[in-house]
C-alpha cells in the first residue's frame, strides 16, 4: 500500500426527514445569515423549498437567496453569487440540490473570502486560501461533492470546464435524505450511477498499483450502485435502494476509494469535461460515451486490472467482455455510449480534442494525452 493522508472533516446526517434540521444545525454552529443557493426548479415542486424555508423562519435564520443554478454550473451566475454574498454579508453557504447546486455554492464560498478573479484558482494560477462555510441538503445523488473538497464550474465565455479541489471547501454538514431523490428522473438516475461508476474506476484502473483491499472496495460499490439502480428504475420509492445508492455516491468520491493506491488520473473526466464544456451535455452522458471508449484505448496498459474487473463484475474471463458488459449496462439504463447518440458528428471531433488538451495542461497530463492519443480515443467513441 502507498502512504497517504487521509482527512475529511464533512460531517454526514443521514435519513428521513432530517433535511427539517437544517435551521436548528445552522443556529447550533452560530450562523444567523446565510446565502441560499439552489436550482431551477426542483426544489420548489417537491416542497423542499418550503421545509428548508419553514426551518430557516423557526430558528431565526435569515437568508438571501441565490437560485437559478443550471445543470452544469456557469461562472457568470457564480460570480453573481459572490456579489451577493459580499453585499449581503452572509456568514455561510447553504446549497440546496445536485452537484451543480453545491459547486456552484463551493465556488461563491471561495469567491466570498477573495477580491481576486475566483476563475484564477480554477485555473490553478491561484492557490486558495480560504472560503465561508458551506452546508448542503442533497437532492441529486451523484456526484460525491456533499463530501469532497471538490467543485466544476464551466466559463461559458472560453468554453473552459474546470474544477477546483482544496481543504476549505468541504461542506461543513452535509444532510443526505434518501426520500429527497424519490423524484430524479429515470435519465437522471442512468446519468448518476455512470457518474459515480466512473468515479471509482478512475484510479481502480489508472494505478500503477492498487490494494487489494481498495480493489474490494470499489468492486463492491460498482455493484451495489448497478443493483440499487436497476431496484430504482423499477421502483422509484424503494427507500432502501435509494440509501444505498445515495452512500454508495457519497462514498465512491470522498477519498477512501483512491487510498494507498500509486499514481492514478481522472482521464475520463478530463475529456467528458470537454464534451460537457462544448455541448452542456450532463456529465453523466458525457462519460458513459467516453469511458467503453477510453476503456477499449487503455485496456492494454493495464491488462490484468482489466481481466479482473471483467470476472468480479461481470463473471467474464477476458477484458474486452468486462467493457462490453459494462457499455451494454449503459445502454440498458439509458445512457449514451457514442457521439452520434448525442449530435456530435465526427468533425467535430477536433474540436473536442483541443478542448481536452487545454484541461489535460491545466490537470498536468499532456505529456501522456497528446492531441493524437485523444483523437484516437474519441474515435472510439463515433458511433
Ligand atoms: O435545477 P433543478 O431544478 O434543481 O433540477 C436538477 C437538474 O435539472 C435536477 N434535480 C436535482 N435534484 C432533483 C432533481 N430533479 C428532481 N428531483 C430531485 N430531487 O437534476 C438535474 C441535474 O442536476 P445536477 O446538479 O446538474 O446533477 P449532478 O448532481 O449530476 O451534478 C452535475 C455537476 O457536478 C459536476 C459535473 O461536472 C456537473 O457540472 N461534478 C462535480 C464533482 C464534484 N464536485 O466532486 C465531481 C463530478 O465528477 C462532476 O464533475
Ligand atoms: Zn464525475
Amino acid at each position: 500500500m502507498e502512504d497517504f493522508e487521509f482527512y475529511n472533516p464533512t460531517k454526514i446526517v443521514f435519513g428521513k426527514g432530517t433535511e427539517n434540521r437544517i435551521g436548528e444545525i445552522l443556529k447550533k454552529d452560530k450562523i444567523k445569515r446565510v446565502l441560499f443557493v439552489y436550482g431551477q426548479s426542483s426544489i420548489k415542486k417537491t416542497g423542499v423549498y418550503d421545509r428548508v424555508v419553514e426551518s430557516l423562519r423557526k430558528n431565526n435564520i435569515q437568508f438571501v437567496e441565490h437560485g437559478g443554478v443550471k445543470p452544469n454550473p456557469v461562472l457568470s451566475h457564480a460570480k453573481e453569487g459572490i456579489k451577493k454574498a459580499k453585499n449581503e454579508k452572509v456568514q455561510a453557504i447553504l446549497a440546496v440540490g445536485g452537484g451543480s447546486v453545491i459547486d456552484e455554492g463551493k465556488t461563491i464560498a471561495v469567491g466570498a473570502k477573495t477580491r481576486k478573479n475566483v476563475w484564477l484558482y480554477f485555473k490553478r494560477d491561484e492557490e486558495i486560501k480560504g472560503a465561508l462555510p458551506v452546508y448542503v441538503i442533497l437532492t441529486l445523488a451523484a456526484t460525491g461533492s456533499e463530501m469532497n473538497g471538490f467543485a466544476v464550474i464551466t466559463n461559458e465565455e472560453t468554453s473552459e470546464k474546470l474544477s477546483i479541489s482544496s481543504e476549505y471547501i468541504f461542506p461543513k454538514i452535509s444532510i443526505l435524505n434518501p426520500e429527497l431523490t424519490y423524484t430524479v428522473s429515470p435519465q437522471y438516475q442512468a446519468y448518476a450511477a455512470v457518474d459515480a461508476i466512473a468515479h471509482v474506476i478512475e484510479y481502480y484502473f489508472t494505478g500503477s498499483y492498487c490494494p487489494e483491499l481498495q480493489s474490494r472496495i470499489i468492486e463492491t460499490l460498482i455493484r451495489r450502485i448497478i443493483d440499487t439502480t436497476e431496484i430504482i428504475l423499477k421502483e422509484p420509492q424503494d427507500y432502501n435502494a435509494r440509501a444505498e445508492f445515495m452512500w454508495s455516491a457519497t462514498l465512491a468520491l470522498n477519498g477512501l476509494t483512491r487510498l494507498g493506491i500509486k499514481d492514478g488520473e481522472f482521464p475520463n473526466h478530463m475529456i467528458a469535461h470537454a464534451l460537457g464544456a462544448l455541448y452542456d451535455l450532463p456529465h453523466g452522458a458525457c462519460l458513459s460515451i467516453v469511458i467503453p471508449a477510453w476503456m477499449k484505448w487503455y485496456m492494454e496498459k493495464n491488462k490484468s486490472q482489466f481481466e479482473r474487473f471483467a470476472r468480479q463484475l461481470f463473471n467474464k474471463d477476458n477484458a474486452v467482455d468486462g467493457i462490453e458488459e459494462l457499455k451494454g449496462w449503459f445502454k440498458k439504463i439509458g445512457a449514451p455510449v457514442s457521439l452520434k447518440e448525442v449530435q456530435v458528428a465526427e468533425e467535430e471531433i477536433k474540436k473536442v480534442v483541443e478542448n481536452a488538451y487545454g484541461i489535460a495542461c491545466v490537470w498536468k497530463m499532456e505529456k501522456f494525452y497528446t492531441k493524437e492519443v485523444l483523437t484516437e480515443i474519441l474515435k472510439n467513441a463515433k458511433d
